[in-house]
């Protein structure tokens, strides 16, 4: 039914239950912009979350083994910077997970008995809910206290639940989904949120051969290829879209020079989709731009951080040197 009422903005589509309005906003804007695109966040319905977890444990995808070789291989040094001078802190980690790769850092810095609260942040109470139930119980005496929410409105809430030094935790190369600019903004955003003596722990990937890199997104299974599919998916089922899944192909490429890794899908035909009252046309080979996977240099990594108003104090690689996870201090 197409909405001709000037008065009412009626996009809901009548049979689906939770309905978001922001969602099908974000989407219709991503899908009438010119090239089209979609927001990675978007990514991560259950379906989607199940994926990534298959792309992190397949053979090509090895950003979360370099990572969790740094917590295992180097997690008393890794401990030990983030203790510093041994004052009390806050460790804030931001999109916690399952926190499989902070638990060994928190099992680390309680065995050095280290006076510090773990507050994990997510915008997922279900993920914050896991880890209240789960982690007391793997880590005894752990003192805990999990937010829900954005970010940085979160950041604000730890700030005024007590005054003791930060020490935020992002890792998994998360920064990397964000396009470069956007990714200077959010360090620059961390560091206003932050105050002298606090500090960030950031994990990166970096530029490294790039098949490497390439084989990553364009695994020999297809999870990276049903990952981006999946967001189709799930348009149509919560947005009672059309797509048919079959006319789009995964496209991933790798640009050694800017290292920048994108993901698009490549429209197999002239087609058009229905949602939210809406029709988009497509053209034979026009591309949706998924996601971005941001790779740099260490020295990239750390005129990041100046630039925001940090100090790189101390770099973590692991033993291939494919990536790195950073300490960096509120400059002075
Ligand atoms: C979550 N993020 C760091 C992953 C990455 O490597 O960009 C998401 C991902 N997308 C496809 N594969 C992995």
């Amino acid at each position: 039914m197409k909405n001709t009422d000037n008065f009412t903005t009626m996009t809901q589509p009548p049979h689906v239950a939770n309905f978001n309005q922001q969602f099908c906003d974000d989407v219709l804007t991503g899908l009438q912009a010119s090239p089209k695109y979609m927001q990675a966040k978007y990514f991560y319905d259950a379906a989607g979350d199940e994926l990534f977890q298959k792309i992190m444990n397949c053979e090509e995808y090895y950003p979360t083994d370099c990572e969790l070789e740094i917590f295992t291989e180097q997690t008393e040094a890794v401990a030990q910077a983030l203790i510093a001078d041994g004052s009390p802190f806050d460790l804030i980690e931001l999109g916690a997970g399952d926190a499989m790769k902070s638990t060994h850092l928190l099992r680390c810095l309680q065995q050095k008995q280290a006076d510090f609260t773990y507050m994990p942040i997510d915008i997922s109470g279900h993920v914050i809910n896991l880890l209240n139930d789960t982690l007391p119980k793997a880590l005894p005496g752990l003192q805990l206290n999990g937010l829900t929410g954005e970010y940085f409105d979160m950041l604000k809430k730890a700030a005024n639940l007590s005054d003791r030094r930060k020490v935020v935790l992002f890792m998994g190369s998360n920064i990397g989904n964000m396009p470069v600019p956007e990714a200077e903004e959010f360090c620059k955003e961390l560091r206003r949120h932050l105050s002298i003596n606090d500090s960030v722990l950031i994990g990166i990937d970096l530029k490294k051969n790039p098949k490497t890199i390439l084989a990553a997104y364009n695994d020999k299974e297809g999870f990276t290829r049903d990952f981006n599919l999946n967001l189709l998916k799930r348009i149509n089922r919560e947005l009672e879209a059309n797509f048919d899944l079959t006319q789009f192909e995964h496209y991933p490429m790798y640009d050694p020079e800017t290292g920048s890794c994108k993901s698009y899908l490549v429209s197999l035909t002239d087609q058009e989709v229905h949602l939210c009252d809406t029709t988009v046309q497509f053209h034979k080979d026009e591309y949706i731009f998924m996601e971005v996977s941001q790779k740099y240099t260490v020295q990239q990594t750390d005129q990041m951080a100046t630039q925001a108003g940090f100090t790189p104090v101390q770099h973590f690689m692991d033993s291939k040197g494919w990536f790195l996870d950073a300490v960096w201090q509120v400059s002075q």
